[in-house]
């Protein structure tokens, strides 16, 4: 027997694996199609899927909203998000065929003929359409809606899959507000669909550099023996935007940047540069490392020592004078919501103990900029000249997770000249200049994967539960202890953020 069983050919499988993988016979169900995440990325990831032939060519789309709209009112709107937001070029025959299956179903979530209507359309489209009774419902509403929403599907039949075919539900975040309003919604959620029929969207999952975490780590071996407490000195997430809440007024006050960001998209970026190399790349063998380490995470015991938040004050943005928060169109001027979140964490495990990770976000920050630095420890002896190298920084390995895509290694080096002087440099690698591709969105991507049932870039209620079992000690402490500090717009954040750091004798990146 070889050592890839009797039966199994490695060219082939490599071969296979390289496929493009595209959706069977399938269609979308979209509540809230009338949002602005519909409008700005689910509409153009459909389009853009179907425009890279990924799509079947009977794929419907079906939008359900309160909105007085005929099946052309909604193609038309469909149509208008994607002129504006699409990734790829506007195809005429593309979306002529796309078309075909677009339907709209008017009605509130409590009402029982709107969902008899989605029923009888989704039979419809099974015949006209080929979709073979395969439909995903994307929950792209607020969580508060959820239960209705779930019930009614259940009431109607339509989570249930008929003989041979696939019923998936697709959640948006925020997924509650805390750990018990988490369990709730899972409990309801679960009431209704199976466990392998739930896809919970992280986008930033989505995202390329994101996957290429575990690439980088797993599928290379100079970087993973370095990749612990021996050598790390510490690490920093940072998820910084420029942007401020926008019109999101509703939605963000009273969440704040720690529920709506740290909860989720950075402790995932988290529990993929911390944990353990998965068995595979399934989605068990991966929900089983990152909960394994998201359980790890341990908080220093003095919060106000470990934690800092802030809120954007009034400033400057991009030349342009910017309003602070509590200015904004609907916030509360009492308003103690925090836009900026700045969280020390540890990893209670043999591969981190000792090593702190820095996690920071906030909105109105001096630009925008998502990336992880793995900082390294000093060398522990120079033999070089004191004075010409006492500049020097540390070594740090840092994935760039947007605007420029890439890695970042720096490492010192001399500088060209008749003395020993060592110099931070940098080596990079960008996407845009090694490969010819351009990424897709994130929610191609898991748009894509929901209709192949492929549930590896999903968090599972595990994870879920573990993100807020951290997050919650430290709202609790939030609320018991004074209000967010104010920073201006267009800076780093509040000056508390830089004290932190520096007790510990480190300083935040300025990516
Ligand atoms: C969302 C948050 O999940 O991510 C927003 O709710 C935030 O507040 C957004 O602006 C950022 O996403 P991206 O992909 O632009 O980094």
């Amino acid at each position: 027997m070889t050592a890839h069983g009797a039966n199994s050919n490695p060219l082939r499988d490599a071969a296979d694996r390289r496929l493009p993988r595209i959706a069977g016979p399938s269609g979308l169900v979209i509540f809230g199609v009338t949002g602005d995440l519909s409008r700005k990325k689910l509409m153009p990831a459909v389009y853009d899927l179907a425009n890279r032939g990924l799509l079947p060519p009977g794929f419907s789309l079906i939008g359900f909203a309160r909105r007085e709209w005929q099946d052309e009112d909604f193609a038309q709107e469909v149509h208008d998000a994607v002129k504006q937001h699409a990734r790829t070029p506007f195809r005429e025959e593309v979306w002529q065929q796309l078309v075909q299956g677009m339907r709209f179903v008017q009605g509130n979530f409590d009402d029982d003929d709107a969902f008899a209507t989605l029923k009888s359309t989704i039979q419809d489209l099974d015949k006209s359409q080929g979709t073979g009774g395969n439909f995903a419902f994307y929950l792209s509403v607020p969580p508060k809606f959820f239960p209705q929403v779930v019930q009614q599907l259940k009431k109607f039949g339509l989570a249930d899959a008929p003989d041979g075919s696939w019923r998936r539900a697709v959640i948006e975040k925020p997924f509650g507000h805390d750990l018990a309003s988490a369990r709730e919604l899972n409990a309801i959620v679960h009431e209704v669909f199976a466990p392998d029929q739930v896809f919970r969207i992280d986008h930033y999952l989505g995202k390329e550099t994101v996957q290429n975490i575990l690439a980088l780590r797993f599928a290379n071996q100079m970087f993973e023996p370095i990749w612990n407490r021996s050598y790390v000195d510490h690490v920093q997430i940072t998820m910084a935007e420029d942007i401020g809440i926008g019109g999101r007024a509703g939605y963000y006050d009273g969440i704040g940047a720690a529920r709506d960001v740290i909860q989720n998209h950075l402790l995932q970026l988290l529990a993929l540069t911390a944990m353990e190399e998965p068995a595979s790349f399934d989605a068990d063998a991966l929900v089983a490392e990152k909960a394994k380490v998201l359980g790890a995470v341990k908080l220093p015991k003095d919060l106000g020592l470990a934690t800092v938040r802030g809120q954007y004050a009034a400033g400057w943005q991009g030349g342009e004078k910017a309003v602070g928060y509590l200015q904004e169109d609907g916030i509360d001027p009492g308003s103690t919501t925090d836009t900026y979140a700045a969280i020390k964490l540890g990893i209670d495990n043999r591969r981190w103990a000792g090593v702190p990770f820095y996690l920071r976000t906030g909105k109105r920050l001096g630009r925008r900029v998502t990336e992880i630095a793995v900082v390294f420890q000093r060398a522990p002896h120079s033999p070089f000249d004191h004075t010409a190298t006492e500049e020097l920084g540390q070594n740090a390995i840092v994935i760039r997770v947007q605007p420029d895509e890439g890695v970042t290694v720096r490492f010192g080096s001399k500088v060209p000249g008749t003395s020993m002087e060592i110099r931070d440099v940098s080596m990079d690698f960008a996407y845009g200049e090694s490969f010819t591709e351009s990424s897709p969105e994130a929610y191609e991507r898991l748009i894509l994967d929901v209709l192949l049932g492929d549930a590896n870039l999903f968090p599972r209620t595990e994870e879920v539960e573990l993100s807020w079992n951290i997050l919650d000690p430290i709202e609790t402490y939030w609320d018991t202890h004074g209000k967010p500090a104010q920073y201006p717009s267009g800076t780093w954040g509040p000056a508390e953020a830089d004290e932190m750091l520096a007790r510990d004798g480190r300083s935040w990146r300025r990516p």
